[in-house]
């Protein structure tokens, strides 16, 4: 058995095991997954008795760590080799200086749970999806309570003193201390999760919260991918009023539907979202290799 990365003249080899279906057309999906996601494609194919097998697709977020998309097989899935693949990209992640490999299990590893540890990948957390519509405003905040500013992406400077402050103690994936919440995957203007929208919420002069959705136009919705509270002011319910923030954020925008995905031990959050009216679609385990 042999793990490698894939070779220029196996594209074709190699879109048939990860998109199925006749060669040509399978050749021509892949390169336009490729090219929309903007694979490189960087890609890990494993081989036995001269033949691909196997096939693990992964790319670079911008906070330096490897997101792997699912492994595919040509064949019925075998355990080895998918923990081959799974070794192999850990080893070349390790080999590039990456210290940080992620897989998200959509509804759970199944079949997989097995060969992710058998290669060594931890299972820290698991999170759920919840979704709402834009569409239904919340209830309006008692006036004069907070007000808001919005804060340029392209100016981390101004924010990353808020983010940390309100990060403290959360219950959202400890385990991935430190928190690429600060890094810059999550201060780009247009990253390929969408445009960043940041809002900091004010109270008596002084920020004690701040909120990120990213507004994507490809499936139109919003995706809050950051709320926090500084300590001192948890407690009375403000999350809410940031979750309020969001979902006006996306009405503004025009987008349908407002989404997330969640720690499920982070109850606070969670509460605050229920509340909101937030409904659980699904939800992914994260699996993660640190070198
Ligand atoms: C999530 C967050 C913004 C909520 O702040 P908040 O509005 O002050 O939340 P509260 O402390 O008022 O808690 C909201 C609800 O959860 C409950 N709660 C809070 N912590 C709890 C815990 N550990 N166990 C059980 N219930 C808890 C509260 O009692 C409250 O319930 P209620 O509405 O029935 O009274 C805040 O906890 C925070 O900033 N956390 C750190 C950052 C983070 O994790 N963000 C979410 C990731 S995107």
């Amino acid at each position: 058995m042999e793990v490698r990365r894939i070779l220029p003249s196996e594209i074709a080899e190699s879109a048939h095991l990860y998109v199925g279906g006749d060669p040509e057309t399978a050749r021509t999906e892949f390169l336009r997954l490729s090219h929309e996601h903007k694979w490189n494609p960087m890609c890990q194919v494993v081989a036995r008795d001269g033949a691909l097998r196997g096939i693990l697709l992964y790319f670079p977020l911008a906070d330096g760590s490897w997101l792997c998309d699912q492994p595919r097989l040509g064949a019925k899935a075998d355990p080895a080799l998918l923990a081959a693949l799974l070794t192999g990209v850990r080893d070349a992640a390790r080999g590039a200086g990456v210290g940080l490999v992620r897989y998200h299990a959509e509804g759970g590893a199944g079949d997989l749970e097995t060969p992710l540890k058998r290669a060594d990948w931890s299972c820290p957390a698991s999170l759920v999806r919840l979704h709402r519509t834009a569409s239904i405003p919340l209830p309006p905040s008692p006036p004069s309570l907070l007000s808001w500013e919005e804060r340029p992406p392209a100016r981390p400077g101004d924010l990353i003193e808020i983010v940390r402050a309100t990060q403290e103690g959360s219950s959202d994936v400890p385990e991935l201390e430190p928190r690429s919440y600060t890094t810059l995957d999550f201060f780009l203007p247009h990253s390929p999760r969408g445009d960043a929208r940041w809002a900091v919420a004010i109270r008596a002069s002084v920020p004690i919260g701040c909120l990120l959705v990213n507004l994507h136009h490809d499936d139109p919705h919003a995706e809050i991918r950051y709320m926090g509270i500084v300590p001192s002011a948890r407690g009375r319910g403000l999350g809410l009023h940031l979750v309020r923030r969001a979902v006006e954020i996306a009405r503004e925008a025009g987008v349908p539907e407002v989404r997330l995905a969640v720690d499920r031990r982070n109850v606070a959050a969670l509460k605050t979202y229920q509340a909101a009216g937030f409904r659980e679609y699904g939800g992914f385990d994260l699996w993660i290799a640190r070198q």
